[in-house]
């Protein structure tokens, strides 16, 4: 194939109020000169019309699958012969689940079973039926035949609902195909070493309420631990996500547990417990206020002091002013790295250094007691809240220092680490 030809997508449009998002994807995707010829379900013609969709992809809709003129001019087969990428834009939950089990009653389902053509699916559906383990046994098996997934998204559904199920939106649906696009016609086949492993991953800051609006909190924008989450589950794991506040999406295929506080925090990674793999990356508060006021603090109160266990000298207390004491938070990683019958095989932790990073790294590996750490100069630009990361892997055993690459990068390449320290672990008894 002349990779310098125009790409050509071809789009199938699944049935779900989201059907109406295909329409911008197509626009998309023809702004930047590639060609889409659309597939439309029955159940998708029920929320956009061939016409617009035709009007967009200048191109005609192909919608049955016993259509004569259909088969005399093109084929099923060779409807997906002719694409580089099929993209499944809403993929609902029966689209999802014909394809997962090779089924072919319509056109959508029957191009889908006879392409080899690498697949992104983009599924939309009610959160209910995207966490019902049918839906999730049919993604893990998508998955693990090599189709790529965009979303869903967590949010305010049409159904009134709240939580992951949105279709994602048009330009990440379109950034995600282009990727797929740019790296070629083949398809990678699917790799799957973490089958059957469950694993824990920690990510984001928490956040330790002082009052009813303010507290304790940090900057940790949680890509690098979702980043791992996901390419754990890409490798085939069960992936548990224990997260902090953050803004950013379910990843595909993992389940994730939202947290507040550190001790919400611990009590979630406990009762994930078993697992084989445990990667805490989260930025877990070392203090919280030893009580929360029940109301707004008041400024006419004065400024409250924050004391730290001992206090600072420094501070004057102002006659009146409210006083926080903090109290030191659980230390998840040391406590999930207590040796006992529970202790994962393999615990990571990270370090987030300034100043001394192999010292101060090497000599947290010591005192909580996990195998490994992942360190990090976060005075490097870009790092903090930033797309990239700088990483030295410490052991037990000596230290690497990865090039500076994306936070996705890094956390592929420290997945792929994890999955070869298992199998060789199990083959030991141990990776410790
Ligand atoms: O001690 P420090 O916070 O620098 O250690 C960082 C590592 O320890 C990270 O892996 C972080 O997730 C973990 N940690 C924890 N519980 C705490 C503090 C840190 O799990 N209370």
């Amino acid at each position: 194939m002349d990779p310098s030809a125009p790409k050509r997508v071809l789009l199938i449009v699944g049935g779900g109020i989201a059907a109406y998002k295909a329409l911008e994807l197509v626009r998309l995707f023809r702004r930047a000169g590639v060609g889409v010829r659309a597939v439309l379900t029955r159940a998708g013609a029920e929320f956009v019309t061939p016409l617009s969709l035709g009007a967009l992809s200048e191109d005609r809709v192909f919608t049955e699958l016993f259509s004569l003129t259909d088969e005399q001019e093109i084929g099923h087969i060779e409807l997906s012969r002719q694409a580089d990428l099929l993209v499944v834009a809403p993929a609902s939950a029966n689209l999802l689940a014909k394809a997962a089990n090779g089924m072919a009653d319509d056109l959508a389902a029957t191009v889908l079973l006879a392409t080899d053509k690498p697949v992104l699916m983009a599924p939309a559906m009610n959160v209910r039926m995207w966490l019902h383990p049918a839906t999730v046994r049919n993604v893990d098996s998508l998955a693990g035949d090599g189709v790529r997934f965009v979303g869903p998204d967590e949010g305010a559904m049409a159904c009134g609902e709240f939580g992951p199920g949105r279709m994602a939106e048009p330009q990440a649906i379109f950034t995600a195909a282009m990727g797929l696009l740019a790296s070629g016609p083949v398809a990678a086949p699917p790799v799957r070493p973490l089958k059957s492993r469950r694993v824990l991953v920690t990510a984001g800051p928490t956040f330790e309420p002082i009052d009813p609006v303010r507290g304790l909190s940090n900057r940790s924008s949680g890509k690098q631990g979702y980043a791992i989450a996901e390419a754990l589950a890409e490798l085939g794991a069960e992936v548990t996500l224990i997260s902090g506040p953050v803004d950013l999406p379910t990843p595909t295929a993992v389940r994730r547990v939202k947290v507040v506080t550190a001790s919400q925090m611990l009590e979630a990674c406990r009762a994930a417990l078993p697992v084989d793999a445990a990667v805490m990356a989260a930025a877990v508060s070392d203090w919280r206020p030893e009580r929360v006021a029940d109301r707004k603090l008041k400024k006419e109160a004065g400024a409250p002091e924050i004391r730290l266990g001992v206090a600072d000298r420094k501070l004057k207390k102002e006659a009146g002013a409210p006083e926080i004491r903090l109290v030191r938070n659980p230390d998840i990683l040391a406590t999930l790295s207590q040796p006992g019958p529970e202790r994962p095989q393999l615990v990571v932790g990270f370090a987030a250094e300034t100043d001394h990073l192999e010292e101060h790294a090497r000599d947290k590996l010591v005192r909580k007691g996990c195998n490994w750490i992942v360190a990090n100069d976060v005075t490097r630009p870009g790092v903090l809240g930033g797309e990239e990361n700088v990483v030295t892997l410490l052991t037990h055993e000596g230290e690497e220092a990865w090039p500076r690459a994306t936070k996705v990068e890094v956390a592929r390449r420290l997945a792929e680490r994890i999955a070869a320290a298992l199998a060789e672990g199990s083959e030991a008894g141990d990776a410790r």
